[in-house]
């Protein structure tokens, strides 16, 4: 059966106390409404529908290009109100599925169970049983066990608030009696809002059997409303994440300390130490090492490469048998052949480095082409920039560049040419010599150090 999803995403999340929508607040580097437009995509629905309130603009515009309804609730008058902006033209013979733009942990087999209840023609809530269950909607049952009601903690009496059964606010329904019982909310209660969960009477007063679907854990269902759930969230997900890793193969000296903020994938025997943090999208080669405390965003990195602790790499394509750090930087559009090194202190920006080519102390590489089996000197420079343009510096193969070397762009070093330490290249070397720029040494016998003064 046909499965319309419906994320609601009006409200205004002030306990956030932030500028930017609740929504888009990050979780594992994407915003909220990603995860959970992620699993209702695993459900393979006919449409999306987000119906956004608050900073709708800028919610919209981060996900520009997908395939979404956007639905305007200019006011929030409840979750019954908010369900309604967004069903016009459902065909009556779909299954709807609501979920919320802040319940970002649920998992696709959870909803696939709440839309095969909604299939066979009932309405599913999904439920929990909370420790403390303050602030939610409890789950009123009959005499038999049956659902029959949600009251909200406002509306409740004492005794229904002693009732641990929760409302996670997630509900799939046919689409066809949820238009007619979304037509028939009143909004009689504390809040004088259009409670959706008052659907849930209606279906009872109809006939229409109420399935209570149990989550997995608390944790599936948490919501976010400030800054500590986002933050258990965070941890929820991460062990989440690590978890799997593990389970293929990946060792993680401690799972607690990485941070996956977009999408890690990782060969067999990969080791990652602790407090690593990967953004965006990384792969890494089978037996590949990360050390400590390492940053690593968009790259590619080759089989059996070894990151050192206290890296920086960002943008960039690492070959196999590499060796990075500590304390080495990769800006944006290094790439660098197999078996190539850079050591620590050292930048590299837009270059490419060569087969077994090493820069392996202090070094500053910008804008170079650096051939096969280069040997770059502790404090070698790049002067890539003359204040207005950036220029290249291409080495060629088997060249040794001595220590302290200035190699001001645009210049080109031949292949097998060696570069004295302490040179300031400033015009292009031939191959196989030996080029140096240096002032002549001198020693003045008989000098002495001025006294002080009595
Ligand atoms: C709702 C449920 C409650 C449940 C709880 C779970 C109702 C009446 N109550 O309560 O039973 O235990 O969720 O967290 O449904 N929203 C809109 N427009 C609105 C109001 C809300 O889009 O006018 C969205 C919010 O952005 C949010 C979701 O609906 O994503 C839930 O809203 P919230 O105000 O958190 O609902 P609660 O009152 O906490
Ligand atoms: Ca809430």
């Amino acid at each position: 059966m046909p499965v319309t999803v419906i994320i609601l995403a009006a409200g205004q999340g002030k306990r956030m106390r932030s500028d930017l929508p609740k929504v888009l607040h990050p979780l594992a580097g994407r915003p909220l409404l990603h995860h959970v437009l992620t699993s209702a995509t695993a459900l393979k629905p006919r449409e999306i529908r987000v119906v956004h309130g608050h900073g709708g603009g800028q919610v919209q515009a981060a996900f520009l290009g997908q395939p979404i309804g956007w639905y305007h609730q200019a006011v929030q008058k409840g979750t019954g109100h908010a369900v309604q902006q967004a069903l016009p033209k459902i065909p009556p013979g779909d299954v709807v599925l609501i979920l919320y733009g802040d319940v970002p942990l649920v998992q696709p087999a959870t909803l696939k169970k709440l839309v095969a209840r909604a299939a066979k023609g009932q309405v599913a809530v999904l439920t929990t049983g909370m420790a403390n269950p303050t602030g939610y909607g409890r789950i009123l049952r009959g005499e038999r066990g049956a659902v029959v009601a949600i009251v909200e903690e406002k509306d409740a009496t004492p005794q229904q608030r002693q009732i641990s059964e929760i409302n996670t606010g997630l509900i799939a329904c046919p689409a066809g009696k949820l238009a007619r019982w979304i037509g028939r909310l009143k909004p009689n209660n504390a809040q004088k809002e259009y409670y959706l969960t008052d659907v849930i009477g209606l279906a009872v007063k109809d006939k229409v059997p109420v399935a209570a679907v149990a989550a997995e854990s608390e944790d599936e269902v948490l919501g976010i409303n400030d800054k500590a759930q986002l933050a258990a969230a965070e941890r929820i997900l991460r062990r989440r994440l690590a978890g799997q890793l593990m389970a293929a193969g990946v060792t993680l000296t401690d799972p607690e300390r990485i941070d996956i903020r977009g999408e890690l994938v990782c060969g067999r025997d990969v080791v990652i130490e602790p407090d690593v943090i990967f953004e965006g999208v990384v792969h890494i080669g089978d037996g590949a090492r990360i050390g400590a405390f390492t940053l690593i965003r968009n790259t590619l990195i080759g089989a059996g490469t070894v990151v050192h602790p206290h890296c920086l790499l960002e943008d960039g394509l690492i070959g196999p048998r590499c060796e990075i750090g500590p304390y080495a930087r990769m800006r944006p559009g290094v790439e660098l052949a197999e078996g190539a090194k850079l050591g620590n202190f050292v930048e590299v920006k837009r270059s490419v480095i060569g087969r077994g080519s090493k820069v392996n102390h202090l070094s500053y590489i910008g804008d170079a082409t650096i051939g096969e089996q280069v040997n770059v000197g502790a404090g070698t420079i790049t002067c890539n920039y003359d204040g207005t343009n950036k220029h290249r510096t291409v080495i060629g193969d088997g060249a040794f560049i001595g220590s302290g070397v200035e190699l001001v762009a645009p210049v080109e070093i031949g292949a097998g040419a060696t570069i004295g330490a302490g040179a300031t290249i400033t015009r292009s070397t031939p191959a196989g010599q030996l080029t140096i720029e240096r002032g002549k040494q001198l020693s003045i016998p008989g000098w002495k150090r001025p006294v002080k003064r009595p």
